[in-house]
């Protein structure tokens, strides 16, 4: 096995920000609410007339500008989103023609909010073992597209954007150091679309019930979410050997600050070493974690050498943890 982690990454998100003072004239709601529930001052809503993969390409063509990688060397294209172009084809597909990647393995992930943790996992097991050699990994969602406007208690959580990293082989002891992804159909109701698929395609009924929106159980998610980053990260630094005191930099799933603090509290990890955006993005579910980590990078706060943890939830209901050192190591790892 050879060592495999990230060696570049970029993120995308849309200039237009849509703030809590925004909704508070579209549904029935405050900023205080928001504010206080979430942590969530604003979100960033794509234009109307842009897609998914647009802004999954715009992402990759910073992570391979970042790690000096051509299109034409990939050959192994995940693209973790529950909001693709089309119901057929991938999304994955798309992007791999617009960025001129030559006949790669290109699919999409369904994992929710813990799509990016998953395809990070995909990948690294795919380049590690040799069966691949460069892949690129984007989780990109633009839940604006399918949550209810009019539904006060989804509408005001969610936001657009993209990450985007390529995944090759570093110097030893450096990348991906464990994950751990996991899933719990028994959960599958309380975060759905339920028309639009086969078990009730999409007609006139749905649209008059509104079923084609996404529909959340939030406080049982809540529950979940709160203890499931805990057990996750704790399941995964087992798996690394470390401990969370070894953490330089933890990276949550950025969906509710309340979920963050909870689990961050548990682990004993200060405010210090925890990355927190939701209240400039909110929730970009596949996104939110490579936004948290490339926004990371540019502040200077994660560097080459730093050990830390991703950790996601999401729809399924699924989890997924990534422990990595950051960076490709000395001389910046193999060509
Ligand atoms: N503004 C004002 N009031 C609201 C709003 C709003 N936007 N939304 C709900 N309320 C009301 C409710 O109607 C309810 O009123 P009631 O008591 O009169 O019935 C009251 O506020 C309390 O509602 P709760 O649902 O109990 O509020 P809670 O404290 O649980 O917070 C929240 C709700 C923020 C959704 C929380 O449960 C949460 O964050 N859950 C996790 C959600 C999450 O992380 N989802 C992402 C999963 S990832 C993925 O795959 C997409």
């Amino acid at each position: 096995m050879r060592p495999t982690g990230i060696l570049g990454i970029g993120y995308a998100v849309p200039e237009e920000k849509l703030t809590n003072f925004d909704l508070e004239k579209m549904v029935d709601t405050s900023d205080e609410w928001i504010t206080t529930r979430t942590g969530i001052k604003e979100r960033r809503i794509a234009p109307r007339h842009e897609a998914t993969s647009d802004w999954a390409v715009k992402a990759a063509e910073k992570a391979l500008a970042d790690a000096g990688v051509s299109p034409g060397e990939i050959d192994l294209l995940i693209v973790a989103t529950a909001t693709g172009d089309y119901q057929v084809p991938s999304t994955a597909s798309i992007v791999q023609h617009r960025l001129g990647i030559p006949d790669t393995a290109a699919y999409d992930l369904g994992a929710g909010c813990s799509g990016f943790v998953y395809a990070l996992d995909q990948a690294w097991h795919a380049v590690r073992s040799g069966g691949y050699n460069k892949a690129l990994v984007i989780g990109a969602d633009l839940l604006s597209r399918i949550v209810n406007w009019r539904d006060r208690s989804t509408c005001v959580l969610f936001g657009d954007g993209a990450g985007a990293v390529v995944v090759g082989e570093t110097a030893p002891d450096y990348g991906v150091l464990a994950t751990y992804l996991g899933s719990d159909g028994s959960g599958a109701e309380s975060l759905i679309i339920p028309a639009g698929g086969s078990r009730k395609p999409f007609d006139e009924e749905a649209l008059a019930a509104g079923e084609h929106y996404l529909r959340m159980t939030g406080n049982e998610v809540f529950k979940f979410a709160v203890r499931i980053m805990e057990d996750a990260t704790r399941e995964v630094l087992r798996r690394a050997g470390l401990t969370p005191d070894d953490i330089d930099l933890f990276v949550p799933h950025q969906a509710n600050i309340r979920i963050i603090e909870a689990a961050a509290k548990r682990l004993g990890v200060e405010e210090d070493r925890i990355v927190v955006n939701v209240q400039r993005y909110g929730n970009t579910s596949a996104a939110s974690i490579p936004i948290a980590l490339g926004e990371a990078v540019e502040e200077g706060r994660l560097k080459e050498g730093h050990r830390i943890v991703a950790v996601g939830f999401g729809a399924g209901l699924t989890w997924g943890a990534a422990a990595l050192r950051w960076g490709r190591g000395p001389a910046g790892g193999a060509p």
